[in-house]
């Protein structure tokens, strides 16, 4: 299977979101890349559910909705019903992690969980099964247009390893600071799915930038 291009909606004109999702829903993007922040789990605010219903009634394409909040638990149902197909959730921020697992997959959802720079792949060894998605943050979580960090290559071969050792399923995306440059080379690593949010949108063709990064 050939990887799959996930755009991060975070870059986007916030004023004029319609032309970016028509954009989208005509480009070679597989999936709609929705960052959701609290400004507590991370020191930065996006949006919440009316932006999502929003897009959601003009999108074509699956949403994958990375929740960067707290206590996600308690909104796993209303991101169902505004329209998300996969929920990620960070692992950093939930207690009791299985749990939120087996409530995002019982809504019906792909449940996907993300690990922040500093948290070890082996976090992960108990809830592999279990999950649909392992989404690697390749910066901190906050904001788009940071710097990409280098050891996600070595992180995405652990993950991979992990993924195989225990015959999962689950599908290895990556998020922060991809480009043109480190694309060829995180899908070598074993990733999946790449997000591009400052790259995607802050080129003078973003559907041009999204058929490049399905290419690699
Ligand atoms: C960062 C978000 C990313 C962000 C990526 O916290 O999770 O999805 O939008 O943006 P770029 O591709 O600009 O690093
Ligand atoms: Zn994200």
């Amino acid at each position: 299977m050939s990887h799959l291009i996930a755009p991060s909606i975070l870059s986007g004109d916030f004023a004029n979101l319609i032309k970016d999702i028509e954009m989208l829903n005509n480009s070679d993007a597989d999936w709609f890349h929705i960052d959701v922040m609290d400004g507590v789990f991370v020191p930065n605010i996006s949006f919440g559910f009316p932006v999502l219903e929003a897009i959601n009634r003009h999108t074509l394409k699956p949403l994958d909705v990375h929740l960067m909040i707290v206590e996600p638990d308690k909104y796993i149902k209303q991101f169902k019903k505004a329209g998300a197909n996969i929920l990620t959730v960070h692992a950093e921020a939930c207690t009791h992690l299985h749990r939120t697992i087996q409530a995002i997959k019982q809504e019906d959802m792909s449940a996907g969980v993300s690990l922040n720079p500093h948290t070890a792949v082996n976090d992960l060894e108990d809830i592999i099964q279990d999950i649909d998605l392992v989404l690697i943050m390749s910066v901190n979580p906050g904001y788009g247009g940071q710097k990409f960090i280098e050891n996600t290559y070595r992180k995405i071969e652990r993950t991979r390893n992990l993924i195989e050792k225990n015959g999962s399923k689950a599908k290895i995306e990556v998020d922060g600071g991809v480009n043109l440059t480190n694309a060829p080379k995180l899908i070598e690593a074993g990733a999946d799915v790449l997000v591009a949010g400052s790259f995607v949108f802050g080129s003078d063709d973003p559907e041009a930038t999204i058929r490049a990064l399905k290419n690699v």
